[in-house]
């Protein structure tokens, strides 16, 4: 779908300025359809003057009324005589109202209306419903349609869209959450029903109409500013944890002179109940880390305790690299417990686990240095948990076979690193550790190895993360390379997908 900035550049010679106007007027035209009770349609004029041509640049349909047109218009181009009335507006750059027969039965009536900036028509907005429900029926009609020719006035003297308009981060309220219409004095002239139920939520149970707006409880200073401003202002008013009023003020003017405003009102108590919700759920699962964490490491020393007391090596071994396991999948509770969600930076547990391996070389005869290249992005937890495991074992190994002690026991290797290269794409992560120690067994194979590290890198690698994982020597040079490949779709969370705007 063409996007306005598309379509003026595509279709007319509006410049820069004068497009982001149009983009104001769109950001908060659904108000006016709402007041109108009809669909809006804003025309641009083509540029070429021999044969000028009319662009439909943009629609809103009313949420307080039917529309007409189902098909989405936007983008047509039109002959002028096709619509004259929106034509006529353009060359006498006022407001023209007038009757179309030719799409509804009953006819059209059309009311086209000069968007100008300085001084300069720059589009035409044209507001059209069947000539049958042009009659207004109560009220609250009466009244909407009176605000909606204040606005259109304003619109043809430059005065709306507001300059620097406040904007409410997702969703700009409409005309169904509350309305309240306030007087050049400061005094409520007519509210509509769902206004008025936000007014009984805030104590007010009667003498609405005719109250001063700042005996309201919804903040005295939103009309002020608005006025002062000459703008829109957004003001929330909280009392408690009871009630959560938004406020969207728009101030009305007949040239310079204040006139009024209207001020949309939204309950949104129910909406901050949740958010304060959502918060404390996350300091929760950030507790339960902790303990997962703390929890750990008494299993660590209950292992240790027993480890102590075993005679044979081979089972103390076993136990104090069970011990070790655990220590990496502690530190990314650590991690967790630390961070504001449950997404981790990879790389910031990288140091930690490389601690936890380094803690394992015994011998200082042999030091080993770790560095880290790349970066592997923000991954979910589970994901995290995982490849922490995968990385210490490899780790693991790199420190226990890639630099054995010469039979002899002579010099030891100096220069041993081991470097952990991370590299995050579009298409997926991958991770390798590489070694400048003796290499691979000439007869390996990573199909056969039975040993219980590369096992559980292999389960978990393919099994969890559907992901693949080689591991083979240094093509030029000396060592052994890693390397763990996890696709792109495994490095989503949950949350990223259902991520949705609550307000
Ligand atoms: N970086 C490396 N350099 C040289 N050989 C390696 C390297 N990584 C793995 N190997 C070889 O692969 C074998 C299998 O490794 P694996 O981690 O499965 O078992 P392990 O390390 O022997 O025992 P465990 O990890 O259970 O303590 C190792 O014994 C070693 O021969
Ligand atoms: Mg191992």
């Amino acid at each position: 779908m063409a996007t306005l900035a598309d379509l003026t550049s595509d279709h007319t010679d509006l410049d820069a300025e004068q497009v982001a106007y149009l983009h104001d007027l769109i950001g908060s035209w659904g108000l006016l359809a709402d007041l109108s009770f009809a669909d809006l349609f804003l025309y641009g004029r083509s540029a070429d003057s021999s044969e000028p041509t009319l662009i439909l640049l943009g629609h809103v349909r009313p949420t307080t009324g039917t529309t007409l047109y189902r098909a989405d218009l936007v983008g047509q181009v039109f002959e002028q005589r096709r619509r004259s009335l929106i034509a006529d507006c353009f060359d006498r750059s006022e407001t023209v109202a007038g009757t179309a027969n030719e799409e509804v039965d009953g006819g059209l009536d059309i009311l086209a209306v000069p968007v100008r900036r300085q001084g300069e028509t720059v589009a035409v907005l044209a507001r059209e419903r069947a000539s049958s429900q042009s009659r207004p029926s109560s009220e609250q009609e009466r009244t909407y349609l009176k605000v909606f020719e204040r606005f259109a006035t304003m619109l043809q003297r430059g005065q709306f869209p507001y300059r620097d308009e406040a904007r409410l981060r997702h969703r700009t309220p409409r005309v169904g959450d509350g309305l309240l219409l306030v007087d050049e004095e400061g005094r409520i002239e007519f509210a509509s029903p769902n206004a008025v139920s936000v007014m009984h939520r805030l104590g007010m149970h009667r003498g609405i109409i005719g109250a001063r707006f700042v005996d309201t409880g919804l903040g005295a200073s939103i009309l002020r500013n608005a006025f002062a401003r000459r703008t829109t202002v957004i003001d929330e008013m909280e009392r408690g944890n009871e009630v959560a009023i938004v406020s969207h003020c728009f101030p009305l003017f007949d040239r310079e002179h204040p006139t009024g405003a209207i001020v949309l009102v939204r309950d949104v108590t129910e909406l901050r109940r949740r958010d304060r919700q959502l918060v404390s759920k996350d300091t929760t699962i950030r507790e339960v880390h902790h303990r997962v964490k703390n929890n750990l490491q008494t299993i660590s020393s209950l292992l240790r305790l027993q480890g102590r007391r075993l005679r044979s090596d081979e089972a103390r071994a076993a136990l104090f690299e069970s011990i070790r396991r655990i220590g990496a999948i502690s530190v990314v509770h650590e991690t967790l417990a630390q961070s504001a969600d449950d997404d981790v930076a990879f790389v910031d547990i990288v140091r930690p686990l490389v601690r936890v391996v380094e803690e394992s070389v015994s011998s200082p005869l042999r030091p080993v240095a770790f560095d880290v290249e790349g970066d592997a992005g923000i991954l979910p937890a589970q994901v995290t948990t995982t490849l922490a495991v995968v990385l210490t074992e490899l780790l693991q190994n790199a420190v226990d076979h890639a630099f054995p002690v010469a039979p002899d026991g002579g010099e030891p290797d100096d220069g041993a690193t081991v470097a952990i290269r991370l590299n995050r794409r579009s298409d997926g992560l991958t991770l390798s550790v590489v070694d400048n120690g003796v290499g691979p067994p000439d007869d390996f194979r990573l199909e056969d190895a039975t040993g219980l590290g590369l096992t559980i890198v292999k389960t978990f690698v393919e099994g969890e993360l559907g992901g693949s994982i080689t591991l083979s020597p240094v093509v030029r040079g000396r060592g052994t390379v890693a390397e763990v490949q996890v696709p792109a779709t495994r490095l989503v969370g949950v949350r990223d997908e259902a991520q949705e705007p609550l307000a």
